[in-house]
């Protein structure tokens, strides 16, 4: 990573100064104003500061306040030897780096000081064009990297109810859960998937008590439509489960508890009927859910209900071990003295909780993967749940407990219609996914009327419109989605960015169907344009690193619409085939090839497909 390599040279500069003695903690960012260079940092700021302490540590003997330049000390750094004395101002500082940065390395064009003390740095052309040769030639390893090498992330995510309709949080997780993994695969981490179908708990039970109340033909009926149409069978499913919902609340003890409990009992009947219905929701609905969504295939398809025989054991150690204790005919984990009120292990009826279950699900994962991380994409609404949960796992003494870690995202608002509830937030997702089409399908047939393949490219389009919108916000946000916005050729949406390698892709096929050279003259000068995207490109990996670090994928989302609105610039003032000078189309051909190739791969991390036409 060309960061890594700028504050490689910078680090090694200020230990010759200080002898090694400090290791500055300092960054090295793109600045705001392409003019100000590549890449910024603010290092001087940060050694005025070490320095000033190393100052007050190791001399009492200053001679003058008011002499700028300060001895501090009589040993043989190579700044001492220079100019026997430390600058105290950042810029001075400043100054006193970049002449000696120049001699450390030869990265750069131009190394400047900017008032009042950060540093900017331009990339020799020459550098930037080798760097950009070697992603032509190895395409396919662009953007990779071994920083995982060797460890194993767990990512759970798409946490589909069977009977609950999905709302648009499982939506969200799903996009989501699936760009960190994705992202984490590409850095060389070992991926390991889970969805935690939600097949247990008192939840079925209320499924259950409607389910059994159907008249034989009508079970047989729902059955056989669970089996040959699965989303309306599903449907019919969720409007069960709802109705039966309503109902319950007016009963003083809700009849799904009841049912639970004889399920997880394992009575005959109840387990029967949950068996089908779970066979039919996992094959039909959560695997078709993937297929629809594009998502990565998973490794593991587990529900709550796998965890049934590896609970009993847990809630006897958290009793044994003092941490658990009975209240009445409930087990709980009293957590109140930290604000985290008190965690239910087992119900007064017996029955377990999701709590219980996710404590088993640590167990079994951190024994099956020995994963470095473990991470639970789910809403925000889930917060406290989580801190429970890896609070009890700690005073439990679970290994990996501390290696855990909910990704929360914040509540997205669909707009009301076909797609959600006046509640806001239930989905169908075929209904969604058909609408994005649909809308997609209408804007390529304005822009391009001519084009092959037309309802294909408009589902890649349309759903990445809504992958998209969703991962360029930053999780954490709550977000509006609006069918204009996603949905817009122009701006930061998927379709832009699409768009965008769609078009320098159509470049490339002109290129190579006209047999152009692709061979880069041994030197050759960039014109600022050229220079500002190609290093552009070259921050690819920097981009994958930063959203790894927070599991953000709106870093790299925004890092790709940059990137995309920087070319377009290009596009619209750089001609490519048209240009006379064969080493300057040369060039910038390679440009357009890596740029296209970047557009591509970092698209597809976040799980979106690129058209090559649209
Ligand atoms: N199925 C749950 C829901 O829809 C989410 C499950 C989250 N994962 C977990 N390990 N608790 O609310």
């Amino acid at each position: 990573m060309i960061r890594d390599e700028i504050k490689k040279a910078i680090l090694k500069t200020v230990q010759k100064m200080d002898g090694g003695k400090t290791v500055p903690v300092f960054s090295v960012e793109v600045p705001e104003i392409p003019e100000h260079g590549d890449f910024a940092t603010n290092v001087a700021f940060v050694i005025t500061r070490t320095l000033a302490k190393q100052i007050e540590e190791k001399t009492s003997t200053l001679q003058s306040p008011d002499i700028p330049a300060i001895k501090i000390r009589t040993g043989d750094t190579a700044w001492h030897r220079v100019t026997g004395s430390y600058p105290t101002k950042p810029l001075d500082l400043a100054q006193y780096l970049v002449d000696h940065l120049k001699k450390e390395t030869d990265l750069f064009k131009k190394v400047e000081v900017a008032p009042p003390g950060f540093i900017n740095f331009s990339l020799k052309d020459e550098f930037l064009l080798k760097k950009l040769q070697a992603v032509r030639e190895k395409p396919g390893q662009w953007g990779k990297s071994d920083a995982g090498k060797g460890k194993t992330i767990v990512v759970e995510y798409f946490q589909l109810n069977i009977g609950k309709r999905p709302h648009v949080g499982h939506l969200r997780s799903a996009v989501i859960g699936d760009a960190i993994a994705r992202i984490f695969e590409c850095a060389g981490y070992s991926v390991k998937t889970d969805t935690h179908q939600g097949d247990w708990g008192t939840q079925f039970g209320i499924l259950l008590w409607a389910f059994k109340k159907l008249s034989p033909s009508d079970r047989a009926a729902l059955m056989k439509e669970l089996e040959e149409n699965p989303l309306e069978g599903f449907h019919r499913l969720n409007l069960l489960y709802s109705g039966a919902n309503k109902t319950a609340e007016g009963y003083d003890e809700n009849p799904g508890k009841e049912e639970f409990a004889k399920l997880e009992r394992g009575e005959a009947e109840n387990r029967n009927i949950w068996r089908e219905l779970k066979g039919a929701s996992e094959e039909n609905f959560l695997r078709g859910g993937v297929k629809l969504l594009r998502l990565r295939d998973f490794e593991e398809y587990k529900g709550e209900s796998e965890y049934e025989t590896d609970m009993p054991a847990i809630v006897n150690g958290a009793l044994k071990k003092g941490v658990a204790r009975k209240k009445d005919e409930a087990i709980v984990v009293d957590l109140s003295g930290e604000g985290l009120d008190e965690a239910v292990l087992i119900k007064s009826d017996g029955a377990s909780t999701y709590l219980l279950r996710d404590l088993a699900t640590i167990i079994y994962r951190k024994k099956k993967w020995k994963f470095a991380k473990s991470l639970y994409v789910v809403d925000v609404r889930q917060s406290h749940h989580f801190k429970q949960l890896f609070r009890v796992a700690e005073k439990l003494g679970f290994e990996g407990w501390g290696e855990s870690q909910h990704i929360e995202f914040g509540f997205m608002k669909l707009p009301e219609g076909a797609l959600s509830t006046r509640a806001g937030n239930v989905i169908s997702l075929n209904a969604l996914l058909d609408e994005a089409e649909k809308r997609a399908r209408a804007v390529i047939q304005e822009k391009n009327p001519d084009l092959k393949n037309k309802k294909e490219i408009a589902k890649q389009v349309g759903l990445g419109a809504i992958k998209y919108f969703d991962l360029s916000h930053n999780r954490r946000s709550g977000i509006v989605f609006r069918w204009e916005d996603a949905l817009s050729f122009e701006g930061d949406t998927g379709p832009y960015l699409q768009y965008a390698r769609a078009r320098l892709n159509s470049i490339l096929q002109k290129a190579k169907e006209a047999g152009i050279s692709k061979k880069i003259p041994d030197s050759s000068e960039l014109d600022p344009l050229e220079h500002r995207l190609a290093a552009a490109v070259l921050r690819y990996p920097e981009a994958i690193e930063d959203a790894l670090a927070e599991y953000l994928p709106n870093i790299l989302a925004h890092y790709l619409y940059s990137l995309a609105r920087t070319a377009n610039e290009f596009y619209h003032s750089r001609p490519v085939l048209q240009e006379a000078d064969a080493q300057k189309r040369a060039v910038r051909l390679l440009i357009v090839e890596t740029v296209a190739t970047t557009l591509k791969h970092g698209l597809g991390l976040l799980g979106i497909e690129s058209p090559d036409e649209m």
